[in-house]
């Protein structure tokens, strides 16, 4: 698929950014409709940012010491996002709540990654609560994202993922992030080929 015709793509980071290499993966395949055009840290040292570089896409460290407030550090991720041009923003490990200054701007453009079955155990360690609760099934969810509190908004793509009895925190997260390395992408090809329509709190795939 020639370069201009693909979905322009920015993504959100704060760590590792296991997800984003799955996208990085992705999009250096020529028939994927998707590439990602930039990636930004709000922390300089995640090694997310190294594996932009490794890939050959821009990354950017914008440090939220820099901004008075939340929403003006949020504005300003929107200006970098924008003068990139980018139709899509997945957040991949991205620990910031972003203010409804931002996802009003990317309002149906914005996605996140979580590692539960949604709207179950939102929030952090979200694996611990899974494991805390005994819940014998888990998984991963890719939603947009809204003005909600914390990981609600449109469900996109869904996988359980069965919690073993002898499970760790660690194991359980594991068996979790190849689901989420598989559903993430699928996502952000279904977006791009434009099969997503959102009618109130629905997805549906066409
Ligand atoms: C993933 O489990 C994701 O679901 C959650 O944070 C973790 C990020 O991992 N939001 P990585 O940085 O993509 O490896």
């Amino acid at each position: 698929m020639p370069a201009g015709d693909r979905l322009r793509v920015g993504v959100l980071v704060s760590g590792r950014g296991s997800n984003l290499q799955a996208l990085l993966d992705a999009s250096s395949r020529p028939d994927y409709p998707a590439e990602v055009v930039v990636v930004i840290s709000d922390r300089e040292r995640a090694a997310a940012l190294d594996r932009a570089r490794a890939a050959g896409v821009e990354a950017l460290f914008v440090n939220p010491k820099d901004f008075g407030d939340r929403e003006a550090f949020d504005l300003a991720l929107v200006s970098e996002l924008t003068t990139r041009r980018v139709g899509l923003v997945c957040n991949a490990g991205f620990m910031r709540i972003l203010s409804p200054a931002y996802t009003r701007a990317f309002a149906g453009r914005a996605m996140n990654i979580h590692p539960s079955l949604l709207p179950a155990f939102p929030g952090l360690h979200a694996q611990r609560q899974a494991l805390d609760h005994g819940a014998k099934i888990t998984g991963a969810t890719v939603h947009f994202v809204d003005d909600g509190p914390v990981d609600t908004g449109p469900i996109i793509l869904q996988a359980s993922v069965p919690v073993e009895p002898d499970d760790t925190e660690e194991t359980l997260s594991a068996r979790i992030l190849a689901q989420e390395h598989r559903l993430y992408p699928e996502a952000v090809r279904l977006f791009a080929e434009g099969r997503l329509a959102v009618v109130g709190r629905r997805v549906t795939i066409r």
